[in-house]
């Protein structure tokens, strides 16, 4: 809702929002069901607090509570939320089969399908990891480097200068280019207009925060939010097995496309994965990989513009790896404060605020005895900021990744242990592409007067208004 307000309008309510997240993660409630406290004002002034302004809401919530507190929403189970490494890692190490992940993303079902790794556990969950890590590994993964730059020099074609743009429009345009090649091995003509517009449209879908909630998801009819999605899935899913069919009667042969590769890849006892299974999938990777990204691009872009001394530095590594202006993709492992700097700002602005697990059984943590099905959160935008763990935590240091391994515990921007994103080489790798690239050609500016802040947008933590940046261009 808020994308649609005007900046002033905006800013107004996004300030109202955090005031009333800050009192609202002061106020305190020792239940006695032997959760740990929390904020305790009432379900919909904590879910308004927690939709609108997360970080406020976290903050106050952490100030008062501590390090474990319970989160309480409306028509939701109690979430346990814990951040401190130790905690983290007792949760990441812990069982699979007792901290269910898959459960605790099921609101995403309807969207991904019920195949999707993401929502699933157990054995099915580890055998569908197994078929789709390969194209994500090493070698493989590198080879989709040149499309990332190609993508990249495509959008920022339309780029003109010194105006202000909506950097995540450019971002997202960037990342969906990326996928539709990479992972469906599309390209943007012809026949696949259909599908790409309806692949973007149900994307869309998933900004309307109500659709995530079941109270919402009523079909009234092709006119009703609901009614439209289910249309336009089952068209989706429709076109999405013709060219998996498609596919599949080619053979993958001299393809590298994710795709491609699934329509090889066989289960444990030799049977090929089925339509449905490789379709969700896509939609999994489409979903997970796509606005993530971008996001965290933007994010990136708006560190950049904002820390000079970054900046030069950036700059000057970039130049002297590729002097004539032409990214190399087999080289961006070689610039260590650029993969620096994708890090911190993942640091700094996690993408995604935490991840969870459903428990299975009565299980200790972080020093409770928690009974079956409450979930664990596991915050990630608390542990990044933990001032124990991160001397002057909101200070933006990209110097904090160089030339050092960070524990799995302390930073953890794609989840961890059994579930930790099978995307992360490759955003990795996609971000230091892009940025090299974008860099070479355009330096990102601040719009002075502008509000930079952080909303919820569906599964993301996002800037307000797209993050206006200015771009100037760079002397060939
Ligand atoms: C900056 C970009 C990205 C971020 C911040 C991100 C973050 C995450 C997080 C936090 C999880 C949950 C992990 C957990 O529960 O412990 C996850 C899972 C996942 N991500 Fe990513 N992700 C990104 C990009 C991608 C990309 C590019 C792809 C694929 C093309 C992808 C595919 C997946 C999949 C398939 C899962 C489910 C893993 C499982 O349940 O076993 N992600 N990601």
């Amino acid at each position: 809702m808020l994308d649609r307000l005007t900046p002033r309008l905006e800013r107004s309510v996004s300030d109202l929002a955090a005031k009333t997240a800050a009192r609202v993660g002061r106020t305190r409630h020792d239940r006695s069901d032997g959760l740990p406290p929390g904020p305790g004002a009432p379900g919909p002034l904590q879910l308004f607090s927690f939709l609108y302004q997360p970080v406020a809401f976290l903050r106050a919530s952490r100030a008062t509570h501590g390090e474990v507190m319970t989160i309480r929403l409306p028509g939701l189970q109690p979430i346990v939320q814990i951040s401190k490494p130790e905690h983290v890692e007792e949760l990441f190490k812990g069982p699979a089969r007792q901290l269910h992940a898959g459960e605790a993303n099921s609101v995403l079902e309807p969207f991904l399908g019920s195949h999707s790794v993401l929502v699933i556990d157990d054995d099915a969950h580890l055998e569908q990891r197994r078929l789709l890590l390969p194209p994500f590994r090493g070698e493989r993964m590198k080879a989709y480097g040149d499309t990332m730059r190609d993508a990249t020099v495509e959008v920022l074609g339309s780029l003109a200068a010194d105006r202000v743009v909506v950097t995540q429009e450019l971002t997202q345009r960037i990342t969906l280019e990326v996928i539709l090649r990479t992972v469906f091995g599309l390209e943007r003509r012809g026949k696949d207009d259909e599908l790409v517009e309806l692949l973007v449209a149900t994307l869309r879908s998933l900004d309307d925060p109500k659709l995530l909630m079941t109270a919402f998801q009523h079909d009234l009819g092709p006119l009703s939010p609901w009614g439209r999605f289910l249309g336009r899935r089952a068209r989706v899913r429709e076109l999405l097995e013709q060219v998996i069919r498609q596919r599949r009667a080619q053979g993958g042969e001299g393809r590298e496309d994710v795709l491609s590769l699934l329509v090889g890849a066989t289960h444990a006892d030799g049977e090929p994965m089925s339509d449905a299974e490789i379709r969700d999938e896509l939609m999994t990777m489409l979903v997970a990989g796509h606005e993530t990204t971008a996001t965290a691009l933007s994010w990136a872009l708006y560190r950049i513009a904002r820390h000079a001394p970054v900046r030069e530095r950036l700059l000057a590594e970039i130049d002297a790896a590729f002097p004539d202006g032409a990214v190399d993709p087999a080289r961006i492992h070689t610039l260590e404060y650029l993969d620096g700097v994708a890090k911190e700002s993942l640091r700094v602005h996690p993408v995604i605020p935490g991840v969870g697990r459903v428990l299975k059984k009565p299980r200790r943590v972080a020093g409770f005895d928690l009974p079956a099905e409450v979930v664990v959160g596991c915050s990630i935008w608390l542990a990044h900021h933990d001032p124990d763990t991160w001397p002057d935590p909101h200070r933006f240091d990209p110097e904090r990744f160089v030339g050092t391994r960070i524990s799995p515990y302390r930073f953890f921007p794609f989840g961890g242990g059994v579930r930790r994103c099978i995307g992360e080489a490759f955003a990795l790798y996609e971000m230091r592409v892009v940025l090299a690239t974008w860099l070479t050609r355009w330096v990102p500016e601040l719009v002075p007067g502008r509000h930079y802040a952080t909303k919820r947008r569906n599964l993301t933590l996002s800037p307000t208004g797209g993050m206006p940046l200015r771009f100037r261009r760079r002397a060939a």
